[in-house]
């Protein structure tokens, strides 16, 4: 009966009781990428996945993660100090460098903040900020003032000309830095403006997320539509991540309770969902038609880890909960069935990934933009855990 008394007094600390060796973790993770910069030597294209064949799959620097392998050595370089990674996350930063002239994507803030911005974060290099305001400007020119959103693609099949993805709430953080930074306050605006019309249209009722919306010249939403998730009204799980990050960082940015509010109902659909496994590892989409016979996409489980973290900092007791579930996130991901082992998985972190099973593209591979959420996700555990 004691023992039973104790066991219950003890059962709310067992939230706390998982804990990662992130030491151990970023030694795997440096000698895993000392190999891939062996293996791919050639700057010119990104670094990016691996194909079936076990060939790697690399893209140009206009694709939208030629940001995340950069970014990934920059985060060796914070927590390691060590020049090679420096000097290494210089090189690959300095790939991408070209398009901060891109006015073709929306992606900026993936391919420049994550380069760039954590190089300017780790070295303050002036160079390095005159890069960033200038891909701010860039972005800047996809808004459409009269329809009070950046425009994600530039067509959409259907015939459609303004389509907005989820994804694009990931941008926004570039804009707020540029304002704060050059003191126009017109690139806060436009994020201002981009989340809240996002938030109007692009969830439902019971905070689950659209992938694509349609609109017309006027700002009239014409459709809802799915394109890397299963169907218009299931919920790709990478989508509703990057949602997730995306109002966090929404909350970092403003401090308007507004955003906090909407960060944790839409994490609150993700961490509630019947379908999420008990490994928190999510499936594809909510809704993918053969659960439990479909692949995981352990990109989005290291996205909503990430956010999590970051969430549970502004959420006072609710936090806790956020922390436990981002903690057994990250657990998962560095346990073996989704960490790689040394020189395995093209020498990439975070096996176990999906781009977008509705295309038939990327089932199963290794994606960059997995292994650079972890690596900011371990960050941030260890960041928190010190305070
Ligand atoms: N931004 C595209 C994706 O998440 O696949």
């Amino acid at each position: 009966m004691k023992k039973l008394i104790l066991l219950a007094l003890l059962a709310p600390l067992s939230v706390f009781a998982q804990k990662i060796d992130v030491n151990k973790q970023f030694k795997l993770a440096e000698q895993q990428y000392q190999r891939m910069l062996a293996a791919q030597p050639d700057t010119s294209v990104t670094v990016h996945s691996a194909n079936q064949d076990g060939t790697y799959r690399n893209m140009p620097s206009k694709w939208w993660c030629s940001g995340f392998f950069p970014g990934g050595l920059w985060q060796l370089y914070e927590r390691s100090h060590n020049a090679q990674w420096e000097k290494a996350a210089r090189l690959w930063t300095a790939a991408v460098k070209k398009e901060q002239y891109n006015t073709g994507t929306h992606d900026l803030g993936f391919m420049m903040f994550d380069s760039f911005g954590n190089g300017l974060r780790l070295t303050n290099d002036p160079e390095y900020k005159k890069v960033l305001i200038q891909s701010a400007k860039s972005l800047a020119t996809r808004f459409d003032p009269k329809i009070g959103l950046i425009k994600s693609w530039n067509s959409f099949k259907g015939g459609y000309e303004y389509p907005v993805i989820i994804d694009n709430m990931m941008n926004l953080d570039l804009l707020f830095w540029a304002s704060k930074e050059t003191g126009d306050p017109s690139f806060k605006q436009i994020a201002l403006t981009h989340a809240d019309n996002t938030m109007k249209h692009h969830f439902r009722p019971d905070n689950s997320s659209y992938h694509v919306i349609l609109y017309d010249v006027d700002g009239k939403v014409l459709a809802k539509k799915q394109h890397q998730g299963y169907q218009d009204e299931s919920c790709w799980t990478r989508g509703h991540a990057w949602a997730m990050y995306g109002y966090v960082e929404m909350y970092r940015n403003t401090k308007d309770k507004k955003y906090l509010d909407f960060a944790q109902k839409i994490s609150d659909y993700y961490l509630n969902h019947p379908n999420l496994p008990a490994d928190k590892i999510p499936y594809w989409d909510f809704y993918a038609p053969n659960i439990p016979n479909e692949e995981r996409d352990a990109s989005a489980g290291a996205i909503a880890a990430s956010a999590l973290l970051e969430l549970s900092t502004y959420t006072g007791e609710k936090g806790k909960r956020y922390y436990a579930d981002a903690v057994k996130m990250l657990a998962s991901l560095s346990s073996p069935a989704y960490r790689a082992a040394l020189g395995e998985n093209n020498n990439f972190l975070i096996k176990h990934c999906v781009g977008a099973k509705s295309l038939n593209s990327e089932i199963d591979v290794p994606l960059i933009y997995a292994d650079y959420y972890y690596l900011e996700g371990l960050l941030r555990y260890e960041r928190y855990n010190k305070k």
